[in-house]
């Protein structure tokens, strides 16, 4: 049945209610995702006894901050690795810079983005073929009792 003629018998109104939610869907299909700039000049501290740090006291919790007490720009996920360290990373991802990044208790442990499910090592080397030639970007970590540095 050619295409004028399956209109034709379909009449105008129902053809475009058959079409309309897939001209929907499809332009919302061909949308990049948003992309966030890497975080840089990190350096901050977190108090774990704070409730919002809650999930850092079990190995494979984490939490995401999205800025320090001065509001500074951070985007960064921290976990406890299932050996029971605390690692932090950037939650933008190396292959479209989505801020999607978590930690899955996987594998070992990875830092997983959910936008197209690349996974990085903890120190940051990419796990798959999305984003083979760009690590992750992981950041330093030190407790000093329940204080965490998070720093470059
Ligand atoms: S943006 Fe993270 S895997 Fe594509």
């Amino acid at each position: 049945m050619e295409r004028k003629e399956f209109l034709r018998k379909m009449g105008g109104g129902a053809a475009f209610a058959l079409m309309f939610p897939c001209v929907q869907s499809c332009s919302k299909d061909s949308e990049e995702p948003p992309s966030f700039p890497v975080p840089t000049g990190v350096d901050f501290t977190i108090d774990l006894r704070r409730s919002e740090n809650a999930p850092l006291a079990n190995n494979g919790g984490f939490i995401s901050i999205k800025s320090d007490p001065d509001l500074t720009y951070l985007d960064i996920v921290v976990a406890r690795n299932l050996e029971g360290d605390l690692v932090a990373a950037s939650k933008i991802c190396s292959h479209q810079q989505t801020e999607e990044v978590i930690f899955r208790d996987i594998e070992g442990g990875v830092f997983f983005c959910t936008t197209h499910s690349s996974k990085f090592a903890q120190d940051g080397t990419s796990l798959n073929l999305n984003t083979t030639s760009n690590p992750l970007k992981i950041f330093n970590t030190s407790l000093a009792g329940d204080f965490l540095r998070i720093f470059e």
